[in-house]
C-alpha cells in the first residue's frame, strides 16, 4: 500500500448547491472529478486528520465506487478511523446520528437525495460536520474556492475493501469498520417513541403502508416497522434498495408517489400511508381519504408531540423555512414558544438546534425533524405520526379536522417551473425584485399587499447574515406568494412559486388546495410575468 500524490486540474463547476454537490453521473465519472472535490474538503477541514469519519450513501448507481475512492483518500489524508454503513448504505439522518454519537469529525454522504439515479441519473456528495449538521455557508464557500485552485490530491493505492460484510479492515494506517446501517438509528427511535403503544395499535388491526421507493430506507423500514413493531411484511413497499431506484423518482409527493394517494383515497385504505425519499430524509404523510401537506404535518406534530416519550417536557421552539406555510406559527403562538423563520435548506436549522432554541423544524419540501438529529428525518416523521395515532386513538383525518377547526387552515401549494433557461429565470427574479417596493398597498385580487421584500436571515446564534433568500409578497395573515430559484437542480433553472392562503375556523375548511389557491396562483403568474418572460403558461410540477 502506498499513498500517491496525483496532479490534477480544477473543474470550474464544483459549486455546491442547497445540499452538497449534485451533478449527472457522467459529470462525476470524469477523471479526478470526485477526487478534486473530496480533496478540497480534506484541505478545508484539517480536523479530519487523526479523527473518525462516517461514510455512507443512498445506494444509488456510482455509490460503491465513490465509497472506495473516499476511503482511499481518507486513508491518504490521515483519517484515523472510517465508519461505513454495510453495502455502503446510510440514510442521511442515520449518518447524521452516527457523526454525533461517534463524535466523528465529519461525514461524507453520497447522495443526490430524491433525484433519479442510474447511469443517466444524478450523483451527489455532501459533507456533514462534527455534530452531524450540514456544512455551513462559510465552509461551503471555502470548499468551493479550494476546488477552483486544486492541483493535487492524495490517494492510497490499496485494494478495494469488502463493504458488504460487517467487520474491520485497515487501509494504510486507517482503521475501517463496516457497521450495521440500521442498528444505532433504530435505538435512537426507540428512545423517542413508545414502541409498545405502536405495537399494540398495530395488533388492534390498524394498518400502515410505507413506500421506501427502492431507496435507502428499505432496510430501516423493514427492521423498525416489520421486525420491531410487528407490521406485516407487505406494509413495506419498495423495501429493497436498487441502484436505479427501480427506475422511479424517489421524491415522495403527490406527483411521484401518486399511487400512494390513490391508495389513500381508495376503498380499504390503510390508516397511515407514508413514504420517504432516496436518502431517507424526506417524508410524505397520508391517512384514509386525506393528504397532509408538509406545512400542516409540521403544525399538527407540533400540537401533539408532547404525547410522545421523547418530547414529554414540551417544545422549546419551532423553526420553519421561510416559504413553508405559516400553520406552525399558530401552534407556536398557542404554546407560547418562539417560531423561527429561516432560509430554505436544513443547514439553517442546525445553529438553532445546537443552541437548544428549537425542538421541531420543517420545510414545505417534505422535510420534518426534531432535535434528535441535525438532518431532516423521513422515518422519524412517519414514526411520530404513527405514535400520535396510537397515543391519541384518533385517525389522521380526525387529527387534521380538529386542528383546522381550532387554528384555521393554511391552503398551500408549490408550483415549480423546471428547466427554464438561466436568462429567463434571472429576468423573472430581477423584474420582480425591482418592482417589489411598488407593490405594497396595492390590491392583489381580494387581498392587499402589506409587505413585499427579499428575505434576509439574521442568524440569532452566530450573527451571520444570509441575503437573497427569496422574494415574498405578503398580504398580512391572509395570503402570501414566495418566489425563489432552486439551488439543487442539475439541469437549467427551476423557479419555485409558493402559494399560501389562510382560512379561519369559521371559513370553508373543506376546499381542495387547487380551488382555494386558483386566484392567488393566477395573480402570482401575473406578478412574475411568467408567460411573457419564460413562455410558460403552467408549472411543470405542483406539490
Ligand atoms: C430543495 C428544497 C429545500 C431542501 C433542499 C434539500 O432545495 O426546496 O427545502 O432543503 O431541496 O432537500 P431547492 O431546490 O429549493 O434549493
Ligand atoms: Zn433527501
Amino acid at each position: 500500500m502506498t499513498v500517491r500524490e496525483i496532479a490534477t486540474t480544477a473543474y470550474s463547476d464544483q459549486k455546491p448547491g442547497t445540499a452538497g454537490l449534485r451533478k449527472k453521473v457522467r459529470v462525476f465519472a470524469q477523471p479526478h472529478y470526485l477526487e478534486n472535490f473530496v480533496q478540497s474538503i480534506f484541505d478545508c477541514v484539517p480536523t479530519l486528520r487523526g479523527a473518525t469519519l462516517v461514510i455512507g450513501g443512498d445506494g444509488r448507481y456510482h455509490n460503491r465506487e465513490a465509497i472506495q475512492t473516499v476511503l482511499a483518500m481518507a486513508a491518504a489524508n490521515g483519517v484515523a478511523r472510517a465508519v461505513v454503513g454495510q453495502h455502503g448504505l446510510l440514510s442521511t439522518p442515520a449518518a447524521s446520528h452516527l457523526i454525533r454519537t461517534l463524535d466523528a469529525a465529519g461525514g461524507f454522504l453520497l447522495t443526490a437525495s430524491h433525484n433519479p439515479a442510474g447511469p443517466d441519473g444524478d450523483f451527489g456528495i455532501k459533507f456533514n460536520v462534527k455534530g452531524g449538521g450540514q456544512a455551513s455557508e462559510t465552509l461551503t464557500r471555502q470548499i468551493h474556492a479550494q476546488s477552483q485552485h486544486i492541483h493535487r490530491y492524495v490517494i492510497s493505492d490499496a485494494a478495494a475493501i469488502d463493504i458488504d460484510t460487517l467487520g474491520s479492515h485497515t487501509v494504510e494506517a486507517m482503521q475501517v469498520e463496516i457497521i450495521d446501517s440500521v442498528e444505532a438509528y433504530a435505538e435512537l427511535m426507540q428512545s423517542l417513541f413508545d414502541f409498545e403503544a405502536m405495537r399494540a395499535w398495530l395488533r388492534q388491526g390498524h394498518r400502515i403502508c410505507f413506500d421506501a421507493m427502492h431507496a435507502v430506507t428499505g432496510p430501516y423500514a423493514r427492521r423498525i416497522l416489520v421486525e420491531q413493531l410487528g407490521a406485516r411484511a407487505e406494509a413495506v413497499l419498495g423495501g429493497v434498495p436498487l441502484e436505479d431506484f427501480g427506475g422511479g423518482h424517489p421524491d415522495p409527493n403527490l406527483v411521484y408517489a401518486r399511487h400512494l394517494a390513490d391508495l389513500a383515497f381508495g376503498d380499504d385504505a390503510p390508516d397511515l400511508i407514508a413514504a420517504s425519499d432516496g436518502d431517507g430524509d424526506r417524508n410524505m404523510i397520508l391517512g384514509r381519504g386525506i393528504f397532509i401537506s408538509p406545512g400542516d404535518s409540521l403544525a399538527m406534530l407540533a400540537a401533539h408531540l408532547h404525547r410522545l416519550p421523547g418530547y414529554r417536557s414540551g417544545l422549546r421552539g419551532i423553526a420553519r423555512s421561510m416559504p413553508t406555510s405559516r400553520a406552525a406559527d399558530r401552534v407556536a403562538q398557542a404554546l407560547n414558544i418562539p417560531l423561527h423563520e429561516t432560509p430554505t435548506g436544513w443547514k439553517f436549522f442546525c445553529n438553532l438546534l445546537d443552541a437548544d432554541q428549537i425542538t421541531l423544524c420543517g420545510e414545505e419540501s417534505f422535510g420534518t425533524s426534531s432535535a434528535h438529529a441535525r438532518e431532516k428525518d423521513g422515518l422519524w416523521a412517519v414514526l411520530a405520526w404513527l405514535n400520535v395515532l396510537a397515543a391519541s386513538g384518533s385517525s389522521v383525518q380526525q387529527i387534521a379536522t380538529r386542528h383546522w377547526q381550532r387554528f384555521g387552515r393554511h391552503y398551500y401549494q408549490r408550483h415549480d417551473y423546471e428547466d427554464l433557461s438561466h436568462e429567463a429565470a434571472q429576468a423573472i427574479m430581477h423584474q420582480l425584485q425591482t418592482r417589489l417596493p411598488t407593490l405594497v398597498g396595492q390590491s392583489l385580487g381580494a387581498w392587499t399587499v402589506s409587505q413585499a421584500d427579499s428575505f434576509t436571515y439574521h442568524d440569532p446564534v452566530d450573527g451571520s447574515v444570509a441575503g437573497d433568500q427569496g422574494l415574498r409578497i405578503i398580504c398580512a395573515d391572509e395570503a402570501r406568494i414566495v418566489v425563489r430559484l432552486s439551488g439543487t437542480g442539475t439541469q437549467g433553472a427551476t423557479l419555485r412559486l409558493y402559494l399560501e392562503r389562510y382560512v379561519s375556523p369559521q371559513g370553508d375548511l373543506a376546499q381542495t388546495p387547487e380551488a382555494a389557491l386558483a386566484e392567488l396562483a393566477a395573480r402570482a403568474r401575473d406578478i412574475c410575468q411568467l408567460e411573457a418572460l419564460s413562455g410558460r403558461t403552467a408549472p411543470t410540477l405542483v406539490t
